[in-house]
């Protein structure tokens, strides 16, 4: 979910757009056309955020390429969540200032959350950039590319608190077709000590929910058959209708979303301890098609860090909440975040992280040492006082107890049987197709006549690793739901 690594989550093809809207693949780059080429990093919304700006690009008149070498605008999307995701996006601007060399007119922007947090001093330290646009000031591409095209600099960093794009139909980049995500809001509101997005994306807001089920159901009618709603904490959702005043929370929001079709999975994602309602719980475990998966970030299992984290819960509500929904949801999975060696953390506080790991029985976790970021409360009032050897050796131990769980976790379920939405082909091998299951565990199966991605099937679970189900479509019944 969080990219720091230099993958290039972008196209495989030059695309381009037919009638209905739908992309599909074009191999070399038509003469006279405008090509933009963009990389994303960070979160899911980082990524969401590219197909909004996608979509902007291809009002203008530009198409996605994954070719840089022949595009006319390199665009990053860049996360300043750590310190290595900043260092990641440098490194990335050496490489686009060699294509630039060779290309010269090639414009460059930096857009998303460091944009935000450098704003002008982005571009005085790194000369290569010509534009510098927040993660608020998409629609305002096309007008400070051509200012770009005239040779100045263009910037655009202000934070709204209106913004949802909610009108904007995302060009779905490197889509496979049958899994989508919709941002529902923007911002966030809590003020984590340790983090930058509230600096980075500003107040949060939520999109009007008619909007989002009209994308769903859009989606749904291009064959797509799985939504992930999208924001920093999605239990906070609300919405008021201005005609009829009428409230709509996420739990409402939810019912609305997984009514669009019983085929069309719901996933969600982050929920935050201190805001999911048993109501939320209740919704999920009514709507078969609403995936027993709940990512609900701990971030630390002792009271006093999660207090200094300003986290608002502590270790005793975090373990209430956790046994509310394996009571509610009986098959729920739960993942996490994990942050080690946060200012002034001991050893024993550190042992309550590893406990809480097991007591929740984590399906999984993005785990991470603590990294001091400028204008954070944490960096202003707390001394980053844990050495990185600490930090590491403690992240390590985090590490390892959670590929235990996990392992034992995917142990457990060789002999069940999962209803699994097919994906497409499993990295190693096209003989092989790779889908989830509800609880978001990745099943890689062989291939059977007559399937195809976007289709259920029933797979009886065989081999287990800490990460991966391998299984057999169950026989005789093989289930394709449509
Ligand atoms: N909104 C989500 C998290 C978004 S950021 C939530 O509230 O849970 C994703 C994750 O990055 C966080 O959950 C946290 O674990 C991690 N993170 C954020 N700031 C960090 C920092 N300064 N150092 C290390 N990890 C951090
Ligand atoms: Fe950051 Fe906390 Fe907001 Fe998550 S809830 S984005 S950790 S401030
Ligand atoms: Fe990174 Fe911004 Fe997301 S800081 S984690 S891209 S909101």
């Amino acid at each position: 979910m969080y990219n720091d690594n230099p993958t290039i989550k972008g196209l495989n093809k030059t695309i381009e757009i037919d009638r209905q809207g739908e992309v599909f693949f074009q191999e070399t780059a038509a003469p006279g056309n405008k090509y933009f080429y963009i990389e994303s990093y960070g979160c899911q919304m980082n990524f969401s955020d590219s197909e909004i700006v996608g979509s902007i690009l291809s009002e203008v008149g530009y198409q996605p390429t994954r070719n840089m070498e022949e595009s006319d605008l390199i665009l990053i999307n860049t996360c300043s969540i750590r310190e290595k995701a900043e260092d990641t996006v440098r490194k990335r601007l050496r490489i686009f200032d060699k294509v630039k060399q060779q290309r010269p007119g090639t414009l460059v922007g930096v857009l998303g959350c460091m944009a935000e947090r450098l704003k002008a001093k982005l571009l005085d330290q790194e000369k290569l950039v010509d534009l510098v646009i927040g993660p608020d000031a998409y629609r305002d591409l096309p007008k400070l590319l051509a200012t770009a095209e005239d040779g100045d600099k263009g910037i655009n960093v202000f934070l709204s608190r209106e913004e949802t794009y909610a009108d904007i139909s995302p060009l779905r980049l490197g889509s496979n077709g049958v899994t989508a995500f919709i941002s529902i809001m923007r911002g966030c509101d809590n003020m984590c000590s340790f983090c930058v997005v509230p600096f980075t994306r500003g107040r949060e807001r939520s999109r009007d929910p008619f909007s989002i089920v009209a994308e769903a159901t859009d989606l749904f009618n291009k064959g797509y058959r799985e939504v992930t709603l999208l924001g920093q904490n999605v239990d906070s959702f609300k919405w008021i209708n201005p005609e009829t005043e009428e409230k709509v929370n996420f739990a409402h929001l939810l019912e609305m979303v997984a009514k669009v079709a019983p085929d069309l999975r719901v996933r969600f994602s982050t929920s935050h301890p201190k805001d999911i309602t048993d109501e939320v719980l209740h919704t999920i475990a009514r709507y078969e098609n609403i995936c027993n998966y709940i990512h609900l970030p701990v971030q630390s299992g002792n009271s006093r860090i999660l207090e200094l984290m300003n986290r608002t819960y502590d270790r005793d509500w975090y373990i209430e909440r956790v046994k509310s929904i394996y009571n509610i949801i009986p098959n729920c999975a739960i993942s996490s975040d994990i942050i080690t060696g946060f200012c002034s953390e001991t050893e024993k506080e550190h042992q309550d992280t590893l406990s809480m790991i097991e007591f929740a029985n984590y399906s999984m976790s993005y785990m991470f040492f603590y990294s001091e970021r400028p204008g954070t409360v944490a960096a202003k009032k707390y001394e980053d006082d844990i050495s990185l050897e600490v930090k590491k050796r403690r992240l390590a131990e985090v590490i390892r107890l959670q590929n235990q769980i996990s392992y034992k976790s995917n142990q457990a379920d060789i002999g069940k049987t999962f209803k699994v939405l097919i994906e497409g082909d499993s990295k190693k091998s096209d003989q092989e197709y790779k889908g989830r299951n509800s609880q978001n565990k990745m099943i890689v199966f062989p291939k059977q006549e007559g399937l195809k991605p976007g289709d259920y099937v029933y797979v009886k679970i065989s081999e287990a690793s800490s990460a991966t189900l391998r299984g057999l479509i169950s026989e005789p019944a093989l289930q394709t739901i449509q």
